[in-house]
Formats: structure tokens, C-alpha cells, sequence
């Protein structure tokens, strides 16, 4: 039997800080490589500015982790990792109308559609959303074509009414709710949020060429932190500053949305966050060494402020 390593194994100097910074430098540099200003001015000009506004860069980080603990290369995986943020902003932008949570900051700026207008935030969505299948199918690079394909077709299930897109339409169909039952309430996280996360880590594996068994293991580990990572956006939006978060702060409860405090209060969400932290944890040591990032990143969304 093969005794897994301990923690004490893993190097004890693997710096997060350090680690965070120089992804997301690369993360960004590549973002903005991505998306020339060209004709017609506005829509890019509405693209840009959400998408280059900051950010964690969570998604692209983790997909670029997943990819590197597999056996493949950054520049393997760097189209996907910005189109997973192309996503992820389009969600954004588009969670942020007035239709929908209607909210006017968004990464410590005004939302798009408080500068350029409801019609071109729309749209920007739109044209990030498929620009994103667009950006991996052109510049994805010594990938074989089966493995680019298999991303593209999981990321149009993580994103559709199957994913992301289903648990937001289920998350404004509860507001006000005072019924929505534990099911509905994780359904809706982990389908608005588990959902992109969870294709964020399994995709940068596919891109290396891993095994099932390693996929199916990262799946574990992504589902934990994608939900995890959405009870700790529920606390937050209780317990941080608008300025801390960088938006609205305390917009659900006035929304009467289902979150995890609704349901469960602060303490017992935590806990449940933290529990679902160490669960992620422990599928992914048995990887050895090389999962530190995994496990460091696990850990930071449970810490984070903001
Ligand atoms: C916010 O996502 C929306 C949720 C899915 C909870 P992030 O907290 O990752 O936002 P950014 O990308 O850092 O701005
Ligand atoms: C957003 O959930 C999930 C998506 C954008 C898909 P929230 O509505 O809780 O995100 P924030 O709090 O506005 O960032
Ligand atoms: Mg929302
Ligand atoms: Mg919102
Ligand atoms: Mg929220």
C-alpha cells in the first residue's frame, strides 16, 4: 500500500504572496495581449474595461496550477486561463445589470453598465463570452487538437444552462424566497460558481494530457473550493467593507438572496467553508510535492478579505 505524504513533506517555503503576485502579472500581461483595442472602439473599450479592472485572476491561476502539477506548461495552458477570465467577467458584467443584482461597483470601479450603458454591457458580455471559445481555439499551442476540444466542449457545459448560467437563473427565481431549501441553496452555488471553478482546475489537467483517475481527483478537490469559495463570498458580503470587497457590500440581504448565512448564520458557514477546505486538501495530497499550489490556494479562499 502506498502511504501518502504527509504535509510535512511538502516544502515548507512554498510562498503564496509571492506566488499570487507573479501569476497574476502573467496573467495580466497575457489578458492584455489578448484583446487589442480595434473598430468598432466602443465594444472593446466596454471589454477591456472590466476585464483588465484586477481581480483575484483565481481561475486563470488555478487552471495554470492544475496544468504545471500535470506535467504540462503554462504556455500550454495561458489561452485557457484567460478565456476562463473572459468568462468569469462576461458573468460579471452581466450579474451586475440592473436586471439582475443590479450593483454599480465592481472591482473598486463603477459597474459597465454605469459607464457605457445597459445596451454595450450586454453586449461586451457577448463578445467576451465568445471571444473566450474563440481565444483557445486559435491560440492554444502544442495541445493535441482531442484534449483543446474536450475543454471547449466542457467549457460550454460549465457556462450554459447546465452550469454557471443555471445557477444564476435559479439564484433570482429564490430571491425572497424565505422556502428555498438546503438543496436549492447548493444547487445554485455550486452551479453559479462551483461550476467554472471546478472546469478552471480540470482543464488545465486535460490541457497536460492527465489521466482520469488524476481528473477525476482534481474534480474532488475543485468542487470543494468552488463551493467553499462561494459560502466565503456570502460571509463576506456581511462582514467586509465595500471597500474591502471592492463592491456593494451587504447588497443580499437587503436582495433577500439565498446564501449560506441566510440559511445557516456566519459561524456555521465558516466552519462549513473551512470543513470543505480541509476536505479539498486531503484529495489532492496524496499528489505529493508538487500540489503545494493547490494546497496554498485552498487555503487562501478561505482566508481571504476580499
Ligand atoms: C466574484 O468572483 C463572483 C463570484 C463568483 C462570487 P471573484 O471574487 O473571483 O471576483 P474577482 O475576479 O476577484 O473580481
Ligand atoms: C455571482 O454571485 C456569481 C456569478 C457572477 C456567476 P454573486 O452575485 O454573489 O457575486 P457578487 O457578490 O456580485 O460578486
Ligand atoms: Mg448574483
Ligand atoms: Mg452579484
Ligand atoms: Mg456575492
Amino acid at each position: 500500500m502506498v502511504t501518502p505524504p504527509s504535509t510535512d513533506t511538502l516544502p515548507q517555503s512554498f510562498d503564496l504572496k509571492t506566488y499570487l503576485s507573479d501569476r497574476q502579472k502573467r496573467v495580466e500581461a497575457a489578458l492584455d495581449a489578448s484583446l487589442p483595442l480595434a473598430y468598432p472602439e466602443t465594444i472593446y473599450e466596454a471589454m477591456r474595461y472590466s476585464l483588465l479592472a484586477g481581480g483575484k485572476r483565481l481561475r486563470p491561476i488555478l487552471c495554470l496550477a492544475a496544468c504545471e502539477l500535470m506535467g504540462g506548461t503554462t504556455a500550454q495552458a495561458m489561452p485557457t486561463a484567460c478565456a476562463l477570465e473572459m468568462v468569469h467577467t462576461m458573468s460579471l458584467i452581466h450579474d451586475d445589470l440592473p436586471a439582475m443584482d443590479n450593483d454599480d461597483y465592481r472591482r473598486g470601479q463603477l459597474t459597465n453598465h454605469k459607464v457605457y450603458g445597459e445596451d454595450v454591457a450586454i453586449l461586451a458580455g457577448d463578445a467576451l463570452l465568445t471571444y473566450a471559445f474563440e481565444h483557445i481555439a486559435r491560440y492554444t499551442t502544442d495541445v493535441p487538437a482531442d484534449r483543446v476540444l474536450r475543454v471547449i466542449a466542457d467549457l460550454g457545459r460549465a457556462v450554459g444552462a447546465e452550469g454557471l448560467v443555471g445557477g444564476q437563473i435559479v439564484d433570482l427565481a429564490s430571491e425572497g424566497d424565505l422556502e428555498v431549501t438546503v438543496d436549492t441553496l447548493n444547487y445554485i452555488h455550486v452551479h453559479k460558481t462551483g461550476a467554472l471553478l471546478e472546469l478552471s482546475v480540470t482543464s488545465g489537467a486535460i490541457l497536460a494530457g492527465a489521466g482520469e483517475t488524476a481528473i477525476a481527483t482534481l474534480s474532488g478537490y475543485a468542487q470543494r473550493i468552488g463551493l467553499a469559495f462561494q459560502i466565503v463570498d456570502d460571509v463576506l458580503d456581511i462582514t467586509a467593507t465595500s471597500e474591502e470587497l471592492g463592491k456593494s457590500a451587504g447588497k443580499d440581504l437587503q436582495a433577500q438572496k439565498a446564501t449560506y448565512p441566510s440559511f445557516w448564520g456566519i459561524d456555521e458557514s465558516r466552519r462549513q467553508a473551512q470543513q470543505l477546505i480541509d476536505e479539498a486538501k486531503a484529495a489532492v495530497l496524496p499528489l505529493g510535492a508538487d500540489s503545494a499550489p493547490l494546497l496554498a490556494l485552498a487555503d487562501y479562499i478561505v482566508a481571504r478579505t476580499h
